[in-house]
């Protein structure tokens, strides 16, 4: 089998998640109620440290979800130039929502709080009205760099002294736990709604949840309802769910050592550069610097040695560790590397 560091989504399911499946209570959780779902959905808001969460199919769906329940079509929302809210989720915000960005700062995943404070728009009837700032944390395109809680606090203080709501993207919130030491709670006491994926770097085979207080919660299941998201006997996919929350989320460190010498190990190769300090979490970014040699040209090379990677820019790189991932795959990539950069 190839060495997949394409991202932490491929992991398969464990053996105590295929037996949690196996076992799963389960019931029609639109008609009467799925009581794993349940259980899910209770475990995770209590983790999150939030009243309420729903289990949704995707992390795509959990941030609609919120964008749905904060907004209304003609509002603007401010985020950050490359949030997955904006990028990479189909320009849903537009097309299911009616509602246009504001996007900040650059590739490092940072926006400042003065930016924000002066992209609120004015109470004036020629603008749109400011009605959400989305945080994601960590930051997948910026490389799993976890923003600074100084920063998260500052932004949120500016977004609710205008009485606008804040969304966190937690897609990858759990690796931001580990890697700062700071329990999730503390993170999503300075957001009004947040979102977090069960599939990722937590290993489940499907689900995200997306969590906040009982009214937020009340507006999140019509819009999970209208996208089609409320599923039936979801109590399958939330069993694993449930073990994915309960046992991976300290294993994250493993995954965070893993990346460290991912990028220790390809920024000694010629023609490829990465910096460890710059690895907080479980993605690294490694820029291809070789005149003439593009990224996807080395992610092809790679894929010939049984390595798997995603180019993410013309020059850029991205790796990702996790679950099925171990020392003998590092090694693995650094040998193929090697032979590729010849
Ligand atoms: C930060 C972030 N948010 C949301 C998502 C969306 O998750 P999904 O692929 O489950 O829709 C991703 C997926 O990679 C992500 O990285």
């Amino acid at each position: 089998m190839a060495a997949d560091f394409r991202s932490d989504t491929v992991t398969r399911p464990s053996a105590a998640m295929r037996a949690a499946i196996l076992e799963a209570e389960v019931g029609d959780d639109v008609l009467d109620g799925d009581p794993t779902v349940r259980l899910l959905e209770e475990e995770a808001a209590a983790w999150l440290g939030k009243d309420r969460a729903l289990f949704v199919p995707s992390g795509t769906m959990a941030n609609q979800v919120a964008l749905g329940a904060w907004t209304s079509p003609g509002d603007e929302i401010i985020c950050q130039r490359w949030a997955h809210v904006t990028t990479f989720e189909g320009g849903a915000a537009g097309f299911l929502h009616g509602v246009q960005s504001m996007t900040l700062g650059g590739r490092d995943g940072r926006m400042s709080p003065e930016e924000v404070e002066e992209s609120m728009r004015p109470d004036f009837i020629h603008c749109p009205r400011t009605a959400l700032v989305c945080l994601e944390q960590t930051h997948n395109v910026a490389g799993g760099v976890v923003i600074p809680m100084a920063e998260v606090e500052a932004i949120s203080a500016v977004a609710r002294g205008r009485g606008v709501p804040v969304h966190l993207d937690g897609a990858r919130l759990a690796n931001a736990v580990v890697a700062s030491g700071i329990p999730a709670p503390d993170w999503t006491a300075h957001a009004d709604s947040v979102s977090l994926c069960l599939s990722k770097g937590l290993g489940a085979p499907v689900g995200s949840v997306v969590a906040g207080d009982g009214d937020f919660i009340e507006r999140a299941m019509r819009v999970r309802k209208r996208l089609g998201g409320w599923m039936r006997q979801a109590g399958l996919l939330a069993a694993a769910a449930r073990v994915a929350l309960a046992q991976n989320v300290g294993r994250l460190a493993l995954d965070h050592a893993l990346a460290r010498e991912v990028a220790e190990r390809l920024g000694k190769i010629e023609g490829l550069s990465s910096d460890p300090a710059r690895v907080d979490t479980n993605i690294v970014m490694v820029t291809v610097e070789r005149e003439g040699l593009t990224a996807a040209a080395v992610a092809d090379g790679l894929g010939q040695h049984g390595v798997q990677v995603m180019a993410m820019g013309p020059q850029v790189l991205r790796f990702v560790t996790h679950l099925d991932l171990g020392a003998d795959d590092v090694q693995r990539l650094e040998t193929a590397a090697v032979a590729v950069m010849g």
